[in-house]
């Protein structure tokens, strides 16, 4: 009765992936239970996560082909853009549909943009392609794109692509302040990502040692037009969910990563962490901190955990 927090359905976002060109679904091997999908696998999961109450989920591909530019990210027929589209058919208005929106996946490099001559991301060319990928998702129906790249000005070039092609309608949930952390090694596997040269995004992500910073990411992708705003991940950054929930009035979503749910996983199979109990523990703590919506592979286990 006295309890200032609750967990329920419509809070939970699933990230799920989806892989061109298999006809079983592939486990992913540092996310236990969590799959790489075919197309039709991916119907048959994301009908039961329906039927749990979970209302939207946020989609990834990983093409058959990776290039320098990442051009299977826009075409029109691309994996995601055909996941979309079969989602749209099964669910109708009934599912909020998110399509995460960057190249790395899809790139050979495996960087968040196209390179330059010196092998780094080149922040303006990459403006160009989010935004032919913006209107490619928003065709296939999305409701949500969800640029995860952390190029300056992306939210504003997505806005501008959307309208302009009439998409006014489809919402823009910023992964606004996203940290350089360790914890995305796992999500790499899932999407098979290696980031040449031994590389790393410390020069588009953000310092791990900085809140205030996030705040200002936070506010400048509201300013280009920004629906819903993340912080990512999730538990180490308790201090910037709730600071960012203080201070602002927008949806706020919390992405719970990879690692963060690898780690508990990893315990769990030692017979070191109760998974159940540690999974409701850490999930209602990123709602007790202020976030609205919480992406987490453990969707799932939380639908089903809070309904019995
Ligand atoms: C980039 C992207 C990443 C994740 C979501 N979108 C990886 C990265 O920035 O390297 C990580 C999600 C997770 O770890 O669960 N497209």
């Amino acid at each position: 009765m006295v309890r200032e927090t609750r967990l329920h359905p419509d809070d939970l976002i699933a990230p799920l992936f989806v892989r061109e060109g298999i006809d079983e679904p592939q486990p992913i091997r540092s996310l236990p239970g969590q799959f790489q999908h075919s197309r039709a696998s991916l119907r048959t999961e994301v009908h039961r996560l329906r039927e749990l109450g979970i209302p939207a989920v946020v989609l990834f591909g990983v093409p058959q082909h990776k290039d320098a530019t990442g051009s299977e990210a826009w075409n029109p027929d691309g994996i995601v853009q055909r996941a979309l589209s079969d989602l749209r058919d099964d669910h109708g208005d009934e599912l909020v549909l998110i399509a995460d929106l960057c190249v790395d996946e899809y790139t050979d490099h495996g960087h968040c943009g196209v390179l330059d001559d010196g092998g780094q991301p080149d922040n303006d060319a990459t403006l160009e392609l989010y935004e032919q990928i913006a209107v490619t998702q928003a065709t296939a129906g999305a409701d949500i794109v969800a640029p995860s790249g952390m190029m300056d000005g992306q939210v504003f070039a997505i806005r501008e692509a959307l309208d302009d092609s009439g998409f006014d309608q489809v919402a823009i949930l910023a992964y606004a302040a996203k940290y350089a952390t360790a914890l995305y090694g796992p999500f790499r596997d899932a999407v098979d990502v290696t980031i040449t040269g031994g590389g790393h995004r410390r020069g588009y992500q953000q310092d791990v040692a900085n809140a205030r910073e996030a705040m200002e990411e936070i506010r400048e992708d509201l300013a280009e037009g920004a629906d819903l705003v993340m912080v990512k991940p999730a538990l180490p950054y308790l201090d910037v969910i709730s600071r960012a929930r203080a201070e602002l009035d927008v949806p706020i979503a919390a992405y719970h990563v990879s690692g963060e749910y690898a780690m508990v996983h990893a315990a769990a199979e030692k017979g070191w962490l109760e998974l159940e109990a540690v999974a409701l523990e850490h999930v209602g703590a990123i709602r007790r901190a202020g976030a609205d919506l919480i992406l987490t592979y453990f969707a799932d286990l939380i639908a089903r955990l809070i309904q019995e």
